[in-house]
């Protein structure tokens, strides 16, 4: 009889514990339905990256080997026409911004919500701040990424960059490219 009494234990332990892995197996599985993949924004998420690496890297190497003296062109100036021409011809817009607070040109300072609330994020640590938006029916990517104070050679021009900390972003590059 004792027996018998500890097998149909066993049978109902046996019974709950399977009740709690189908359970817990069936939870897991509707966790992990498969959420399906905006493929064109990750590959819009890619192009601004790729962007903003040949951007960046023109602009440090114009500065390392062209621009000596407060006379020259700088390389933010130079990346301002290069932008109004990318623009011009349709590919994707990009402005160069203030995140100090004193930018040379106040045409560079963050305009609408978009950008201001870029610079804010950026400024607080965050490495990308982006937003979907939609102009006559069609997606577009807005994102924004930070520019630190990269050299000392900054400072010869922008003489409130002085100080700073070399991760601390004083410049934000703001994109709108369209998804496609
Ligand atoms: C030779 C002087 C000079 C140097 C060096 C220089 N800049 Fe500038 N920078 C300017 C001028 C002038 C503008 C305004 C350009 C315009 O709006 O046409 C500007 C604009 C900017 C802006 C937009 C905000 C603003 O102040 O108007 C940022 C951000 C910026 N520069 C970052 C940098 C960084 C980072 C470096 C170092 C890699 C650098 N600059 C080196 C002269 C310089």
């Amino acid at each position: 009889m004792k027996n018998c009494q500890n097998l149909s234990k066993l049978l109902l332990c046996a019974f709950v514990t399977t009740a709690i892995l189908f359970s817990c197996l069936g939870n897991t599985f509707a966790e992990d339905k498969p959420v399906k993949k905006d493929r064109a924004l990750e590959r819009t998420r890619d192009t601004v990256r790729m962007l903003d690496d040949v951007y960046k890297t023109a602009v440090i190497l114009i500065t390392t080997h062209y621009v000596n003296d407060e006379d020259d062109l700088p390389a933010g100036t130079a990346a301002i026409a290069l932008f109004d021409a990318i623009n011009k011809k349709g590919w994707h817009e990009v402005r160069l911004l203030d995140a100090s607070g004193e930018p040379i040109n106040d045409e560079n300072s963050a305009k609408d919500a978009f950008e201001k609330m870029a610079v804010k994020q950026l400024k607080s640590g965050e490495p990308w701040y982006e937003e979907i938006i939609k102009k006559n029916g069609k997606r577009y990517l807005r994102a924004a990424t930070p520019i630190p104070v990269v050299m000392q050679k900054c400072t010869m021009c922008h003489d409130n960059y002085k100080g700073l900390e070399k991760n601390d972003p004083i410049g934000v590059l703001s994109y709108t490219i369209p998804i496609k």
